[in-house]
């Protein structure tokens, strides 16, 4: 019988197993299992030494008795050893090794193993979330591929997710904008570039209404017809929105991205009264200068003795809903109707104010309702910029258009596909092109801690060496080839049949590798950071290719090749099961 998938939480549940009946778990130990440097071993437990010095005891003989008391299944599969001032090594024994690398041969194993985390919990994520009748810009991409990543991997460690979109669909530039399309609109440029035209409208409208000018009030007129329900531009407003929908999917599409729901801004406005109405009726909110507000006395930045208050602004003085009462209503909604566990929004770092006073208001108006609190992650990430670290802008110092930006990548891939492969033909090198050049943009995202700014840099992201797209589609693309030139595909009796333990150090160690797998996952999952997976990837095709050029694979003798086959064979399905729960594209050939 295999190790569970997860060899860490049974290490986790076997120590427990063996510290409680001599009455520690009682006493709160927690056995703390994490992977250990491979040089020491593969997992470590350290919770013996925090246990022990807290209790004062000496933290070797606790350790040991730990140890002691571990059932003999354990003893078999591990070399048990301590270190240090107590702590627990495991080094896994080659053939439990080899039994886990049998067991879990494929994309449905992995994720039947890595279930566990989140089964049977339901998360709405909202990314993306841009505005209608705007382009998208390379902020947007930021949230549209961490969100992405983040769905992905908690749709594998068990959660039923919910891809939300949620639009920042209403607010007072319909006004202009519905006063620039009735002059000026050409409906021929709205069908073949929505969004371009849009924003045309857009700069015309605000252009030709001035402050305090008579143009103005007629716009000003224009959105409270809209907001009133007048049929005209209620209609109007549905046009922009489904145009500006029609082009984002476009680049959603490219990034392999679909949406459950495009709840926007607009969709809770029937749903803010009942905020007010909750809000003031528990007390939380309060009136300031005919505003609702919420402050947060607790918190030094959200309090009302701040010099300079910044109150949660529920409902502002001329009685117009905003950006926080939407939010309300929608954590209320996203608990209510979709019986959420977990709520994840991914916005870059400047709406960090709004998140924590959203939080915090949220906490305390359900604990005084009695609603279920959902767990609530506001996930930032950092800027975009060029190498210097300034905001990454065109030449003109205009913004960069994810569309130009996306193509642009797979015009760089192309010439780099074709240098590194001119004999492939042109329609394959194209195709080519499309995954590598888009997965390198995603992937330099991904493989930064998004709190970091992302330093945008072509040559970086388009390089084969280095933690790259690039480099690992090409390690993919080179496992595939081995197997082609065996002539059998991966993970079959064909090719393993008689196969053998890892021996040589290359085996052990990539076999040895491929188990922190889950870890990985795990890690990358429970932080919200795909990075963690990113980091892990790049490792693991490193311990490849050392094993490859260490070891030849296709040889003669059939127990030795059998085996050699395996490990590419694992290596393979975890970079591509791994590289996909990023949100990438792979390929066999490059
Ligand atoms: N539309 C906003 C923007 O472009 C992002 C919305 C994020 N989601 C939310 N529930 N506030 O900045």
């Amino acid at each position: 019988m295999a190790l569970p998938f997860h060899v860490t939480s049974h290490l986790d549940t076997a120590l427990r197993r063996a510290a409680d009946p001599l009455g520690l778990v009682a006493r709160g130990f927690e056995p703390e299992v994490r992977v250990a440097d491979p040089a020491h071993g593969d997992f470590q437990a350290n919770g013996a030494l925090a246990f022990a010095k807290r209790e004062k005891q000496n933290p070797r003989a606790l350790a040991q008795q730990i140890v002691d008391g571990l059932e003999p299944s354990l003893q078999a599969d591990f070399e048990i050893t301590l270190a240090g001032p107590g702590f627990i090594n495991f080094r896994i024994k080659p053939a439990a090794l080899f039994a886990w690398l049998c067991a879990y041969d494929t994309a449905q194993h992995l994720q039947t193993g890595a279930a566990s985390a989140h089964a049977g919990q339901t998360w709405v994520v909202d990314y993306s979330s841009p505005n209608t009748a705007k382009q998208m810009h390379v902020g947007h991409l930021r949230s549209a591929v961490i969100g992405e990543a983040l769905c992905r991997m908690l749709t594998f460690t068990g959660a039923k997710v919910i891809r939300d979109n949620h639009l920042g669909d209403w607010g007072t530039q319909f006004g202009k904008l519905i006063y620039g399309y009735k002059r000026w609109a050409d409906d021929a440029a709205l069908m073949s570039e929505p969004i371009e035209e849009l924003e045309r409208l857009y700069k015309l409208g605000h252009a030709a209404t001035p402050d305090d000018s008579p143009e103005l009030d007629e716009a000003r007129r224009e959105l409270v017809k809209l907001q009133n329900g007048d049929a005209a531009n209620v209609a109007l407003w549905k046009q922009f929105s489904e145009a500006s929908l029609r082009a984002f999917d476009e680049i959603y599409q490219r990034l392999g991205i679909r949406f459950d729901y495009n709840l926007g801004e607009s969709f809770y406005n029937d749903k803010v009264d009942r905020i007010y109405r909750e809000l003031a009726e528990t007390g939380l909110a309060e009136d300031s200068a005919g505003a609702l507000v919420v402050f947060h006395d607790e918190h030094p930045r959200f309090s009302r003795n701040n010099e300079r208050p910044n109150p949660f602004m529920v409902r502002k003085a001329d009685g117009a809903s905003g950006y926080a009462s939407t939010d309300l209503a929608t954590a209320l909604y996203r608990t209510e109707h979709f019986k959420a566990d977990g709520i994840v929004v991914v916005t870059d770092f400047r709406q960090t104010d709004h998140f924590e006073q959203l939080f915090l208001t949220v906490k305390k108006w359900f604990a005084a309702k009695n609603y279920r609190l959902p767990e609530l992650h506001h996930v930032t990430f950092g800027a975009v910029t060029d190498e210097a670290g300034k905001a990454l802008k065109t030449r003109d110092g205009g913004t960069i258009k994810l569309k130009a930006l996306l193509d642009e990548a797979v015009e760089r891939a192309f010439a780099l596909v074709t240098e590194k492969n001119p004999d492939l033909p042109e329609a394959e090198r194209r195709t080519i092109a499309q995954t590598v050049g888009v997965g390198a943009v995603q992937y330099a995202d991904l493989s930064q801690n998004r709190s970091s700014n992302y330093v945008f840099s072509w040559e970086k992201m388009l390089s084969f060496e280095g933690n790259t797209a690039p480099y690992l589609l090409y390690a993919i693309a080179r496992i595939h080839s081995i197997f082609r030139k065996a002539g059998v595909a991966p993970a079959t009796a064909a090719s393993e049949a008689g196969a053998t333990p890892p021996e040589t150090p290359t085996e052990t160690t990539l076999g040895r590798k491929l188990l922190k797998f889950p870890d990985a996952v795990r890690l990358a999952s429970d932080t919200l950071r795909p990075h963690h997976l990113s980091l892990y990837l790049y490792e693991l095709a490193g311990d490849y290719s050392s094993f490859n050029s260490a070891d030849k694979v296709l040889v003669d003798d059939p127990a030795l090749r059998a085996r050699r086959l395996l490990l590419c064979a694992r290596t393979l399905l975890v970079l591509e099961t791994g590289l996909h729960l990023l949100g990438l594209r792979t390929l066999e050939r490059m």
